[in-house]
């Protein structure tokens, strides 16, 4: 990657190398909630990644219609250190001016008992409403002290830029374009996206950094996942993600036995981002913070990528 020094993190980021993403909490109908998890873990997962000074954390008002939000808030209440929290809004094609943008954030805030959220993201670039005018309710929320930064998720190049134009011409820094990022998803990397992003100095926050758990090494031809993510991570692509995954457990064997996923959001963290790894228990977050305080070789990086490229090409993805 370009040396991306140009432009610093907004400061929502200052400190943050990682965050977690919370849309396991409380979904019932992706993830199963209730099922094989449940509340006592998510609170584990929380204190987990709060006692190893994680304190970003990913939400939105869609994640389990509204569970994620309720519990993240609860949590919050039960430390003493600053959280920094993230959500997002909707467009829903019933939301059509600002107003329902405000009307949205005062629901999250509310569900998460708190005056200001720090990061405020735009979930999806959908129509009919523009990025102008969204940007625009969003530059007002700032000036109100009911957000701290803006965001945006799931926007291209040209959609980024227009939201920074938007957000520039009111004083207001875009802090950061939420997309799906990882060895299995290389596309903000391959279409120039991610380096526009760094150009900008908009934070790229790198959302299922382990590909839905599939670069855990957890799931197998043998042992495919179930659910919604059974249509994509079928028998014929996980035999072809394979290789890949092995090549993700023999370089964590050569870093004094890091984990696959380890090794998977390490990858993310060298290209510049920040992941948000989803976390359900204490075990999963707890594995997952130990992909900081070491760093792959530019070596490593290397030959993950090469192996990438090689099983997205047969894939056909
Ligand atoms: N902006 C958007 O449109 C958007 C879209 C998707 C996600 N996101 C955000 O990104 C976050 C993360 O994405 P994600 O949850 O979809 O995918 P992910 O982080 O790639 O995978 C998370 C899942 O992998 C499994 N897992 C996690 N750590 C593990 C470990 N150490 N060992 C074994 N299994 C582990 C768990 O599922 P199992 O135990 O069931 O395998 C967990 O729910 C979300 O929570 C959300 O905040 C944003």
């Amino acid at each position: 990657m370009e040396n991306s020094d140009k432009t610093a993190r907004h400061p929502v980021f200052a400190g943050v190398e990682m965050g977690i993403g919370t849309w396991a909490w409380g979904d019932r109908y992706f993830w199963g909630y209730g099922q094989n998890y449940n509340q006592s873990d998510i609170q584990d997962a929380f204190s987990c990644a709060v006692n190893n000074g994680i304190t970003f954390f990913d939400t939105a008002e869609v994640y389990g219609i509204g569970q994620s939000e309720t519990m993240l808030g609860q949590f919050c209440k039960q430390v003493d250190v600053p959280i920094q929290v993230a959500s997002k809004c909707f467009p829903f094609p019933w939301r059509l001016n600002r107003r329902a943008l405000h009307r949205a954030l005062k629901g999250s805030l509310k569900r998460l008992g708190m005056d200001k959220l720090d990061l405020y993201q735009m979930h999806f670039p959908y129509p009919p409403v523009n990025i102008r005018t969204w940007m625009s309710g969003m530059a007002e929320a700032v000036h109100a002290g009911w957000i701290g930064a803006v965001g945006v998720s799931n926007y291209n190049r040209a959609q980024t830029q227009l939201a920074y134009d938007a957000l520039a011409a009111e004083g207001i820094p875009l802090a950061s374009n939420q997309m799906e990022y990882h060895l299995l998803n290389r596309k903000i990397e391959k279409d120039g996206l991610l380096q526009h992003c760094l150009d900008l100095g908009v934070t790229v926050i790198a959302y299922s950094p382990l590909a839905s758990g599939m670069l855990t090494g957890k799931y197998s031809a043998q042992n495919l996942p179930g659910g919604f993510r059974s249509g994509r991570y079928n028998h014929r692509s996980l035999s072809i993600i394979k290789p890949l995954v092995d090549l993700l457990v023999k370089i964590g064997a050569d870093h004094a036995g890091k984990s696959a996923a380890q090794v998977a959001i390490n990858w993310t963290i060298c290209k510049e981002t920040v992941p948000i790894p989803g976390g359900k228990s204490l075990q999963q977050v707890e594995q997952n913070i130990g992909a900081l305080g070491w760093r792959l070789t530019d070596e490593e990086v290397d030959r993950l990528d090469q192996a990438s490229d090689r099983v997205l090409k047969t894939l056909g993805w």
